[in-house]
Order: C-alpha cells, then structure tokens, then sequence
C-alpha cells in the first residue's frame, strides 16, 4: 500500500497535470483565435501529452491499490501580450511541475517507497525535455526576434510537432 501522505502527493498530481492541459488548450485558443496555426498546433500537442501524463499518475494509483479523486481545475490566462510572454508563462508553468516531481520524489524517498520512486524517474527526464523545450524556442526569439520572418519561420517549424 502506498503511504497516506506519498498517496495525497500522488493524487494532486494528477489534478495538476490536467491543470497543465488546460493551460495549454487555452494557450491554443490565444494563437488559432490570430491564425497563427503552427503555434496552435504546437499547444494542442502540449496539452495532449499532459492528459497522458495524468493518465499516467492516475494508472499508477490504481495499480497500487488506490484510487483518484480529481479537484476543480482553475480558469487559465487568456490574455496575453505577446508570442514570447506565452512562451515565458509555459516555461515558468514547467518549472513549477519540475518542482512538484522534485517534492514527489522527495516524499517518496522519505516514505521508503522504492517503487515510487523508480516510477518518478520518468518525469524527471521528462521535465528537463519540457523545461529545454520552451527555453530553447525562447532563446530563437531573443536571437532571430519574434516578428516577422522569424515569427514565420518557427510557425512553420513548430506547426511540424508530432
Ligand atoms: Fe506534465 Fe509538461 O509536465
């Protein structure tokens, strides 16, 4: 059985990976509500694999013998300034789920559950994919700019995710 507080931990996970997903799909929304398709395909890419990253956490609680109780999802920014203050708010969003798979592992560790732990390896690869991922459309902006054939160029690239 899964200790009461790594179980707790492990559950709100799984409320804030779909809290990721919401983020994102509004993050879409801001971009096809301005034709910037590419952009909005990128987010709606995001957003599917933060469902599956909750499914994950949630498939994990069942399999040790628990189950979850999801929380309410709060309402995401719609407004943004820019392409790069999106951008800037995905990155500082993916710090902060790096954080929170660094307090899983720790509860985990404390707890001396092993399994946990072996199952958070993932999500700490993970996170530095997704940290590296929006820092280094960040820094192609601070490069190349963000308007004009720059901004096109990474629509077209970014509009390419599988
Ligand atoms: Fe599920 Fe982008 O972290």
């Amino acid at each position: 059985m899964l200790p009461k507080k790594l179980e707790k931990e492990l559950n709100d996970q799984v409320t804030y990976e779909y809290d990721s997903s919401w983020i994102y799909l509004q993050m879409e929304q801001y971009f096809a509500a301005q034709n910037l398709d590419g952009f909005a395909h990128f987010f709606a890419r995001q957003a599917e694999e933060e469902d599956k990253h909750a499914h994950k956490f949630a498939g994990y609680l069942v399999e040790r013998n628990s189950s979850v109780t999801l929380a309410a999802l709060r309402q995401p920014k719609a407004d943004y300034t820019s392409v790069v203050e999106v951008f800037e708010e995905a990155l500082k969003h993916e710090q902060f789920i790096t954080a929170r798979i660094h307090t899983l592992m720790n509860v985990a560790i404390e707890t001396k559950d092993e399994a946990t732990q072996v199952f958070l390896q993932w999500f700490l690869t993970e996170q530095v994919e997704e940290e590296d991922t929006m820092q280094t459309i960040l820094d192609r902006f601070q490069i190349f700019g963000s308007d004009g054939a720059s901004l096109y160029l990474m629509e077209q690239e970014l509009g390419k995710r599988e």
